[in-house]
């Protein structure tokens, strides 16, 4: 069953409101209805009325108080139609069934996670709750009553205001929320348990104060602390930046242990994956602490893009998932370092969405069409969605944009919102046509940016000629030119910018310190210089694509030392290093060639040791390009053993040419002073890690290693150390003591021992899949929790190049048969985890030949669930 975007039409009846009662007992909750509808005007007089359902049993259905007699409706499982419904005016259904949460390990719909029930509706979990039209165009008020035992559940939380409370019989409560801005069903949330709870409040510029609490189970809400710190700033930043308030009286964010993503933002309820919320100071890595500033911050501005302003239909998802991005990306630059932001973000679209686009789970940023959407939340829907958006940013400037984002915010509030009406709004406020620009929507693949220049010293100009090109791919979509701002700078031998005079010729146009190239190619003279510049072009990533820039050597490493733009700074030698390892890793093995030329590491180690530089970015310019990066730079014939023995001797090569310099920094470390999460902490915490990975990899001795691992007075510090002993020296002795040492100090937490599981899952060698087989029967394994099967299954298939990709292919039979056993008990994760298997066609041969059949056995296990099938089947086209 396909879905198409092409068929969307409005529903025949308007939904009013909402009264909902969920009376939750011991292994049933009994849900009680009330939908109030209207038939849409114009719509037939026998047009039944459908409902979703997914699972259900239906007990009772009324109509206006009178029991339906069976002749006017069909019930089954999926679904509820109801027919000789009034012809005008409001009209009232109550629906009752049961459902039994203790059973749903999907996670999707109301469940329980170590006791406490709570919900997960987006895309389509609503209707595992209760029949209903479960599309995001259809909105309305809700009023949740909540009823349960008091001892069990004390806590009951739902969307809202809370508008009453009472006791009941035997030993049980009630709650009744009421949601006055109308939502979707996807926004649904019901939490309820014995929770504990962090509170503080928020005065909003316009002076309302606004409740706000961070629950968590037993015992842990002290660590909520930083959390509650980051949603304030959240809150205080949007109104800052996008002048957005927020709306109820209170805001309340849940911790949840067992969570299939990162979290969701429910109206007035965001619940969360418990990694995303709590901290504590001596078990939580500097990464923890930005992954649960970033996550508070995009759900709390959700309520704004997302819910007062909600998509049409699920085509329209990067509507809302792009655009938040964006603003969560734009609030850690404003809280952080913006070029370190940057510079993580790019990496991060490199690694993840620049292979999706390129293979065959490749979509547009607004897909067509799905079979399955919860396989539609992706990094392209969301990373490329938020470099789209960057764009619109880019072309109208800081004003115009904000103009544009106010007028979406005022015209639209309150409604469910196409993409069409979103640029609409930044054609009027930029007084510009963006209907080429939408290309970027419809339009799957990453363009290649060609850029060549040209010097003339006679006439002392400089012409640069660019020309873009589309591949078609897997999607078929078009590959027709699009706009692409290419925001540069000539920059002279003193670092600056020189400013030049220019002429355009072709499909560009010049604004500023940017090119905007809107047809195959255009050529820019830039006349009056008195001597070549340096061309640093496409500043900051400004636009989603490959570049190829034919520059030499001695340019690119000039812009990687005076380049005013600090992001093209780190990329002219981020390129130098990619490219190195690129054409090692397709020379055979041993052939005398160094992995990097002595050049390229002496640039690096002068950037690297250079105090005058943020320590952060010092850390950013020392990380190595991914393996998969570089995998996929190679494109066919990949050898992922090759690919990881070229980086090793890489970081060999740079570690021993600037052994000393890592040993300083390696030594300066901070461990006496108090541990702190800012950001500059944070910088010198990454440098110094970075440093001794080198020093390590240079000396092939742990014991470096060992001894911060033994005096680390922060998980960072500890985590990074153990982190090398478990790679660089997996299997020795130092790397299984200090393994133990970790197991045994910080086995009573969950969130710590995802971290000794993940390290050993991801050990660079080839008997890693032994490894992983002892983690699944580790009695601390379990299927049901989404963070310990990522842990370990997915960053197993995901990270390990070199045992997951055995060229016996054991890995790959290890990872289907988890797949195997875990699409019984959760498809969604099955389906994320399986995605792995899409590269197939750019290995060699023999593995080239194991991913495929593995894929065909895949899809041959029986009653394979629809979210895995849909990923298999795509992947082996
Ligand atoms: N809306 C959530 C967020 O990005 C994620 C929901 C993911 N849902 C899913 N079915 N995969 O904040
Ligand atoms: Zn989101």
């Amino acid at each position: 069953q396909i879905v198409k975007l092409a068929d969307y039409r409005p529903t025949d009846f308007v939904l009013l409101g909402v009264d909902m009662t969920l009376r939750l007992f011991e292994g049933h909750t009994d849900v009680m209805t009330v939908l109030a509808f209207e038939r849409r005007e114009g719509v037939a007089i026998d047009a039944p009325l459908g409902l979703d359902g997914d699972g259900l049993i239906l007990d009772s259905i009324a109509l206006d108080g009178e029991i339906l007699s069976p002749a006017r409706y069909d019930a089954t499982p999926d679904a509820l139609v109801v027919r000789e419904l009034p012809a005008n005016g409001p009209f009232e259904l109550r629906l009752e069934n049961r459902i039994a949460p203790e059973e749903n390990t999907e996670l999707m719909g109301l469940y329980r996670s170590n006791g406490i029930w709570c919900t997960q509706c987006e895309a389509e979990g609503f209707r595992r709750i209760t029949y209903f039209p479960d599309r995001p165009d259809v909105l309305a008020p809700y009023r949740v009553r909540i009823e349960a035992e008091k001892a069990v559940a004390p806590v009951l939380l739902s969307n809202g205001n809370p508008i009453e409370t009472g006791e009941l019989p035997e030993g049980r409560h009630y709650a009744v929320w009421d949601d006055p801005f109308k939502k979707p069903s996807y926004l649904f949330a019901v939490v309820a348990g014995d929770l504990d709870a962090l509170h503080d409040s928020f005065v909003t510029t316009s002076g309302r104060t606004v409740a706000l609490g961070v629950y968590t189970e037993k015992g842990r809400a002290p660590q909520a602390a930083y959390a509650m710190d980051a949603l304030k700033r959240s809150m205080a930043w949007d109104e800052r930046r996008f002048g957005r308030e927020y709306d109820l009286d209170v805001f309340n964010v849940v911790a949840i242990a067992d969570f299939n993503m990162g979290a969701m933002e429910n109206k007035g309820l965001n619940v969360f994956n418990h990694k995303y919320v709590l901290l504590d100071q001596d078990l939580a890595t500097d990464g923890d602490y930005a992954g649960v500033e970033t996550v508070i911050a995009h759900e709390y501005f959700h309520n704004w893009t997302g819910n007062r302003i909600t998509c049409r239909d699920w085509f329209q998802l990067c509507l809302k998932e792009g655009l938040t991005v964006y603003r969560d990306q734009e609030f850690s630059a404003d809280e952080r370092e913006r070029t370190v932001q940057r510079i993580a973000s790019v990496r991060r679209l490199k690694a993840h969405q620049f292979p999706e686009d390129q293979g065959p789970l490749q979509h547009p940023v607004r897909p067509a069409e799905y079979r399955e959407i919860n396989n539609f939340y992706t990094a392209t829907v969301y990373d490329k969605g938020a470099e789209v958006v960057r764009m619109i940013a880019t072309l109208l400037g800081e004003t115009d944009f904000r103009a544009g984002m106010d007028l979406y915010f005022e015209r639209h509030d309150g409604d469910a919102a196409t993409i069409e009406d979103f640029i609409a709004c930044f054609e009027e406020a930029g007084g510009l046509d963006l209907s080429q620009f939408s290309l970027w929507y419809a339009q799957a693949g990453t363009p290649t940016l060609t850029v060549t220049e040209s010097w003339d010293p006679e006439q002392r100009q400089h012409t640069v000629s660019l020309r873009q090109s589309l591949a078609r791919g897997a999607a078929g979509t078009g590959t027709e030119p699009m706009v692409v701002p290419v925001r540069f700078g000539l920059v002279g031998g003193n670092g600056e910018d020189r400013h030049a005079e220019s002429e355009v010729s072709g499909a560009a146009r010049l604004k500023g310190d940017l090119i905007v190239l809107s047809g195959g190619d255009a050529t820019i003279t830039f006349t009056g210089l008195s001597d070549r510049p340096y061309l640093s072009v496409l500043r900051d990533f400004s636009a989603p694509v490959m570049l190829d820039h034919e520059q030499s050597e001695a340019e690119r490493l000039a812009l990687g030392r005076l380049d005013p733009n600090l992001f093209n700074r780190w990329r002219a030698l981020d390129d130098l290093i990619a490219e190195g390892l690129t054409l090692a890793a397709r020379r055979p093995l041993g052939d005398g060639q160094p992995a990097l030329k002595d050049a390229i590491v002496d640039a690096l180690l002068a950037t690297a040791g250079d105090d005058e530089i943020d320590p952060a970015f010092r850390a950013q310019a020392l990380t190595l390009p991914a393996e998969t990066d570089i995998a996929r730079q190679l494109r066919d014939n990949v050898d992922p053993d090759r690919v990881h023995q070229v980086a090793d001797a890489a970081r060999a090569a740079i570690g021993t040419r600037g052994l000393a310099s890592f040993e300083r920094l390696s030594a300066e470390r901070a461990t006496t002073e108090p541990f702190s999460p800012d950001a500059a902490s944070v910088g010198r915490r990454a440098l110094a890690n970075a440093a001794l990975a080198y020093r390590c990899a240079a000396t092939g001795d742990p014991a470096a290693a060992l001894a911060q691992y033994q005096a680390a007075s922060n998980m960072t510090d500890r985590l990074g150390a153990l982190a090398i002993l478990a790679h660089r020296f997996s299997g020795d002795d130092a790397s299984r003591s200090a393994l133990d040492d970790f197991y045994r100090r910080f086995e009573h937490d969950d969130l710590v021992l995802d971290k000794w599981f993940a390290l050993q899952a991801t050990a660079p060698t080839h008997d890693a899949v032994e490894t992983v087989e002892r983690l699944a029967n580790h009695p601390r394994f379990t299927m049901r929790n989404p963070n310990r099967v990522r842990t370990v299954v997915g960053s197993f298939a995901a990270v390990n190049q070199v045992a997951f990709h055995r060229p016996d292919g054991a890995g790959y039979r290890w990872v289907a048969d988890k797949l195997a056993a875990l699409d019984r008990i959760n498809p969604q994760i099955a389906a994320r985890i399986a995605t792995t298997f899409r590269a197939w066609r750019s290995f060699e041969p023999g593995r080239r030949a194991k991913l495929k059949e593995t894929l065909r056995q895949i899809s041959e296990i029986k009653g394979l669930s629809k979210d895995l099938k849909d990923i298999v089947d795509r992947s082996r086209k």
